[in-house]
């Protein structure tokens, strides 16, 4: 097993939407933890593309992140009439409520707002194909849980799985699903949240907690993710049960990181005092810099991934162009003053304790 025998228990998080890139991955991995690809918001072509240049630049193992979209989800949530959700009808004109919100961002930007498109898979039927057929040592999935199917044809091929949980009842049907492994997330890290259900509200338990809970009900390998930033809160976590800690933000300040220009400076830019967790960019809780776009927008977002990520998607990419964070997603755990622009083995082996 990759996971439970890693030289140096660090997991570098996939980061969709351009800070993994195939050489973060292969760093972390070769300073003897685990890199992964991002393979959400990638074409099948552009993640065959990532995996060729990580198989021809390391022959240490590392792993490949996919988002599970809502139609291969087999999760079922006792959640099932939270505040948030929002079926049919009334979900899409939550979107197209929402939408009317966004059009005075946009014509300041000079963009288009798409008519979003509920159903979007995000390429997973491709995706998949893609990591059986090149045998990735490790697959973790995010936003969802695949079926008992899929988790057993990726193991009867050789590769180790992954899925991403935020609280027992997920890790529970996650195990009872034959994940090999999970990543257990707390309320910290920055990026989405991977509940197994986008309408819940996510736990608020500390990370130890929810990982000293995770570990009562299992024996197999737990990585903790969220928030961790420092060697003290990684021992907290591996003390609590956590084969492996997970960082994500402690890496987006990295050389190898592919994180544009505008969003390393709002990093450390002192203006920005505070994380917040919002739907607003994608419709998904998740955690960013605190900015005016996010006040103003937090209330209402309605819970309806993909179709609020793709609504802001020309937003965020104008304002990316523009080299302007103000409608960017500043995805940042709650640790991101302590992110520094080291190399990445660094990061890896400070997490650990090792330096
Ligand atoms: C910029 C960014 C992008 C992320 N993208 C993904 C992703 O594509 N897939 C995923 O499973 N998690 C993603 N995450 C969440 C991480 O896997 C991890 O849970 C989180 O980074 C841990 O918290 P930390 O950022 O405080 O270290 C992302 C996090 C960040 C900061």
């Amino acid at each position: 097993m990759v996971i439970s025998s890693l030289a140096v228990p660090v997991v570098g998080a996939p980061m969709a939407g351009g800070p993994s890139t195939p050489e973060l991955a292969v760093a972390v991995s070769e300073a003897g933890g685990l890199g992964f690809l991002a393979g959400g918001y990638l074409t099948a072509g552009q993640l065959a593309g990532q995996i060729a240049d990580v198989w021809n630049a390391s022959s240490c193992a590392w792993g490949v992140n996919l988002f599970v979209p809502e139609s291969a989800n087999t999760f079922t949530s006792s959640y099932a009439a939270g505040p948030a959700r929002l079926d049919g009808d009334l979900r899409a004109r939550a979107v197209s409520k929402y939408r009317e919100c966004l059009l005075g961002d946009a014509d300041r930007l000079g963009v288009e707002l798409p008519e979003p498109v509920a159903g979007d898979t995000d390429g997973w039927d491709r995706k998949l194909d893609l990591v059986l057929r090149e045998k990735v040592p490790v697959v973790s999935f995010t936003f969802g849980l695949p079926s008992p199917a899929v988790l057993s044809e990726l193991r009867r091929a050789g590769i180790e799985t992954v899925v991403t949980v935020s609280d027992v009842e997920e890790a529970e049907a996650a195990m009872e699903a034959g994940a090999d492994a999970l990543v257990v997330q707390g309320p910290d890290g920055g990026g989405h949240r991977g509940t197994l259900d986008q309408t819940k509200e996510a736990s608020a338990e500390d990370l130890v907690d929810l990982v000293a809970a995770v570990r009562e009900g299992t024996s197999i390998p737990v990585i903790a993710a969220g928030g961790i930033s420092t060697p003290v809160r990684a021992r907290q976590v591996r003390d609590a049960g956590a084969t492996a800690v997970q960082v994500g933000t402690a890496l987006l300040l990295t050389p190898e990181a592919g994180t544009g220009l505008a969003y390393r400076r709002a990093l450390k830019d002192p203006a920005h005092t505070r994380t917040a967790v919002t739907r607003a960019f994608s419709g998904r809780l998740a955690r960013a810099l605190e900015t005016d776009f996010v006040r103003q927008h937090d209330d209402l977002a309605p819970a309806a991934y993909p179709e609020v990520h793709q609504l802001t998607s020309p937003l965020r990419r104008a304002s990316a162009a523009a080299d302007d964070p103000r409608l960017m997603a500043l995805w940042a755990g709650t640790g991101w003053q302590v992110a520094a622009d080291v190399p990445a083995a660094a990061v890896v082996r400070h997490i650990a304790g090792e330096d």
